[in-house]
């Protein structure tokens, strides 16, 4: 019998069955087989939160959350980091190797030439109330740009889904900076097609009257490296989101807001925007192991602290540390920085922490890069949805022409009720009111 393999004992039946292990995973299809008699559906595996499942075999991205490690397509996040622009990175993810000069060029051009938005997403985007959250608006308007190009749905035309791709790169920093504006009152800023894709993402976010926007170069700089950092991160919720709804041959416009939409949520995306808020409540450095006390009696989390995958560090982490001193260089160091090194310090010293792997993830520091280049906490996430917007698309492409995905829809462990007795509205009782 082959080495690779499983062997099954039922103990219900006494049979035994052998399932072949392939790249260290069985297949759960290949439990069906596992039956107590003809009427039994098959044995299932039942996995909330995915905690031990993979759903698909990609060649984007890797992790090593034991080693720390990090990989778009085999290059390591440190090494892309530093040599790359965050297109030619993006270039990368979507097609798998590193563009050569020319390649790179027409690249850099065609995201260019699609970052000027339809008239009519100014005019959705003036409907929002002035307080709305930019990641709603955000959220919101890259799904109604499916009302703009209904082509899009031609997601099995590769040259389709291509075109839509572009859009999608070269529009979302001109969807997120018009959602900040509309936040402010701020008359709209088409984007400089002179401008790089950070330089131009200031630009509409930040030129006033003067004739020419003229970024800070470290600023412009800073922004590219973050924007590599999260660009992609294999299977995360948002990525699953983007593959689940896209299974569904949603056009790519509406799965990416979906995708958005898992990535504004506090678990995940949403991080950076509440580490702010934390160390805001923290107040100063003194103020720093009460509050790791409340998190360990159970009061709230150590935002930006603790990652399903990395039980070691975050590789991302460490980058942004190294930029957040580029940064600071020219902005002045944010205070608030005092406050993370303290948490940082006193947390990975506490046995709480230690034994659970805690350790600071990508959010950790972001959030203190972001507000010293000048963004306000709400805009941290939409700055997290404008580069992974990439990763969610090279995923999206993947599962498009992988042939083993289909439709996603899992099982589920029926529960609840079964043939109940109707009962007529005016013989019911009332339900309590906490049972929902
Ligand atoms: C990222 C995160 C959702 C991963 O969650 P997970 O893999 O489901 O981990 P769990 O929630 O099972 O955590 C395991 C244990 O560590 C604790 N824990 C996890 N993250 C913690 C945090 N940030 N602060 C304090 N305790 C934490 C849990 O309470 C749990 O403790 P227990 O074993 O005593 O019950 C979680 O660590 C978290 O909420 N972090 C804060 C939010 C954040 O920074 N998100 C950004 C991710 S990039």
């Amino acid at each position: 019998m082959s080495k690779d393999t499983l062997t099954i004992t039922d103990n219900r039946t006494s049979q035994t069955y052998t399932l072949p292990i392939e790249k260290g995973t069985v297949r759960a299809m290949d439990l069906r087989q596992i039956k107590t008699g003809p009427d039994d559906f098959g044995l299932m595996t039942y996995d909330p939160a995915f905690m031990n499942t993979a759903s698909c075999q990609s060649q984007v991205t890797f992790i090593d959350g034991e080693g720390g490690i990090l990989e778009y397509r085999g290059y390591p996040i440190e090494v892309l980091a530093e040599h790359c622009t965050f297109l030619e990175v993006a270039y990368l993810l979507l097609f798998g190797d590193l563009p050569s000069e020319s390649d790179l060029r027409n690249w850099v051009y065609e995201i260019t030439h699609h970052t000027m938005l339809h008239e009519t997403t100014k005019k959705f985007m003036e409907g929002f109330r002035h307080d709305a959250h930019p990641m709603a608006m955000l959220v919101s308007s890259v799904a109604a740009l499916s009302t703009v190009y209904p082509e899009a749905r031609h997601i099995h035309d590769p040259g389709n889904r291509l075109l839509q791709i572009k859009r999608l790169i070269g529009k979302m920093p001109s969807i997120a900076a018009m959602s900040y504006r509309h936040s402010l009152g701020f008359p709209y800023v088409y984007p400089d097609n002179d401008l790089t894709y950070a330089e131009n993402f200031m630009n509409m976010l930040w030129k006033m009257v003067e004739p020419k926007y003229v970024a800070n170069p470290v600023l412009a700089r800073a922004l590219d490296i973050l924007f590599i950092l999260h660009a992609d991160h294999e299977q995360n919720c948002s990525a699953n989101a983007m593959r689940s709804v896209g299974s569904s041959h949603a056009d790519p416009y509406l799965a990416t807001a979906a995708a958005a939409a898992a990535l504004s949520g506090p678990l995940h995306g949403g991080a950076n925007e509440e580490v702010l808020k934390m160390l805001d409540e923290i107040g100063s450095k003194e103020n720093v192991p009460a509050y790791i006390k409340k998190v360990k009696e159970g009061h709230g989390k150590l935002m930006g602290f603790g990652h399903r995958i990395y039980k070691n560090y975050d590789p991302r982490a460490k980058i942004i540390k190294w930029t957040a001193e580029q940064v600071f260089g020219v902005t002045g160091r944010n205070p608030k920085l005092d406050i993370a090194i303290e948490l940082e310090r006193i947390a990975l010293e506490d046995d709480y922490f230690v034994t659970r792997k805690l350790y600071p993830n990508v959010d950790f520091y972001s959030g203190i890069i972001y507000q010293a280049v000048g963004f306000k906490p709400e805009m941290f996430t939409v700055l997290f949805a404008i580069p992974r917007t990439v990763g969610w698309l090279a995923q999206w492409q993947e599962m498009l022409v992988d042939p083993e995905q289909k439709i996603a829809r899992p099982r589920q462990i029926y529960t609840g009720h079964r043939t109940r007795q109707f009962v007529a509205i005016e013989k019911r009782r009332p339900v309590p009111a906490m049972k929902h």
